[in-house]
């Protein structure tokens, strides 16, 4: 597998069947989803799954997100419960993740799961990912397509930029209209858990199920030493900030003027086209930091409501302390 010539793909039948060829030969491909680009492999391959975790970067073998065209195909490798059974009926395609436990009949590699009885399993919405899926056949492992740590693509550039030579092919296709990735629910007994906000609010899913989600494992970033950096700029982050300091990047939130230099997430403060725009513009930021030789990036309070978990979720694990960094002693 020579993965040192990454090849683009375009949206058209053809670009489709190469990388449903690739993904059968054990090849890695980044593709689109509603949500930020996925780097996709054969899930029932461990080989081309290892090769996703080499891609990456990835320091330990991570559980990854099993993609599959439609709900009868999630039946068939997963045992669902009736809240899980609903909540799929209800939102997939969509962005939305379940954690259920896998089929022992089911051939999923060992370490698309790291080894775990559940499988996280999804149905994404995109147009080509749907495609893409029904061309492959298979469910296709695949986590974010950025190298481990670093800020989740939205765009095939940021794909490119991460990923270049080191996987098979990457669909040269639009920007993703969600912006943060799928929410993660598990279910304990018969109770939902949330386990990541993201794309899905919360708030849909206990209305569909008629019933509150237990949030407690994902609302708090309880010790700095348990929070994993991630999503991280290379330039510091200051959240719910009121504006900038001298040596600052200003990201703001709402109806203020933008302050310079610096962008906003949403002018008119609508949280589904920040979300959207979140990865992209902390990219945006990030460069006109190292532009400008400015040391921080300072972002506008956003409400928690919504998407606005999931967006704060993200700026949170951006924020946190990274690795081989000191916490300062206040
Ligand atoms: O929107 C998304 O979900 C994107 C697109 C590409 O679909 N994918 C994505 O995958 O965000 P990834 O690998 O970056 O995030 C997967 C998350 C990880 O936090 C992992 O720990 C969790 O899902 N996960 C996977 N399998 C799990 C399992 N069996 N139990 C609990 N958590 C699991
Ligand atoms: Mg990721």
């Amino acid at each position: 597998m020579d993965l040192t010539n990454t090849i683009m793909l375009s949206d058209t039948p053809r670009g489709i069947r190469a990388a449903a060829g690739l993904l059968r030969q054990g090849g890695t491909v980044a593709f689109p989803t509603e949500t930020v680009y996925g780097l996709g492999a054969d899930a029932t391959n461990d080989a081309a799954v290892a090769r996703i975790y080499a891609a990456k970067g990835r320091p330990s073998f991570n559980p990854l997100i099993v993609h599959v065209r439609d709900l009868a195909q999630a039946e068939a490798l997963t045992e669902m419960p009736a809240a899980a059974r609903a909540l799929g009926a209800a939102f997939w395609p969509g962005p939305l993740t379940l954690v259920l436990p896998r089929r022992p009949s089911s051939d999923l590699s060992e370490l698309a799961t790291a080894g775990l009885p559940t499988v996280a399993i999804r149905v994404p919405a995109h147009d080509l990912a749907q495609r893409l899926l029904a061309e492959f056949g298979g469910p296709v492992a695949a986590p974010s397509a950025n190298r481990s740590g670093r800020i989740s693509p939205t765009r095939a550039e940021h794909v490119m930029e991460g990923l270049a030579g080191r996987v098979s092919a990457v669909f040269d296709a639009g920007p993703c209209a969600v912006g943060v990735e799928s929410t993660i629910i598990a279910f304990d007994r018969d109770t939902p858990v949330l386990l990541r906000p993201g794309g899905l609010p919360v708030e849909a899913v206990e209305a569909a199920l008629g019933r509150g989600v237990d949030t407690s494992a994902a609302r708090h970033i309880t010790a700095p030493g348990q929070l994993a950096s991630h999503y991280a700029p290379r330039a510091l982050m200051r959240l719910d900030a009121s504006g900038p300091e001298a040596d600052e990047i200003w990201l703001g939130f709402g109806p203020v003027a933008t302050l310079r230099p610096g962008l906003n997430l949403s002018p008119k403060g609508d949280l589904i086209e920040a979300a959207a725009n979140l990865f992209a513009h902390l990219r945006a930021a990030d460069a006109l930091a190292a532009e400008t030789g400015a040391r921080r990036i300072a972002v506008a309070p956003v409400p928690r409501t919504g998407l606005g978990l999931a967006i704060n979720d993200r700026l949170e694990r951006a924020a946190a302390p990274r690795p081989g960094e000191f916490a300062p002693l206040l």
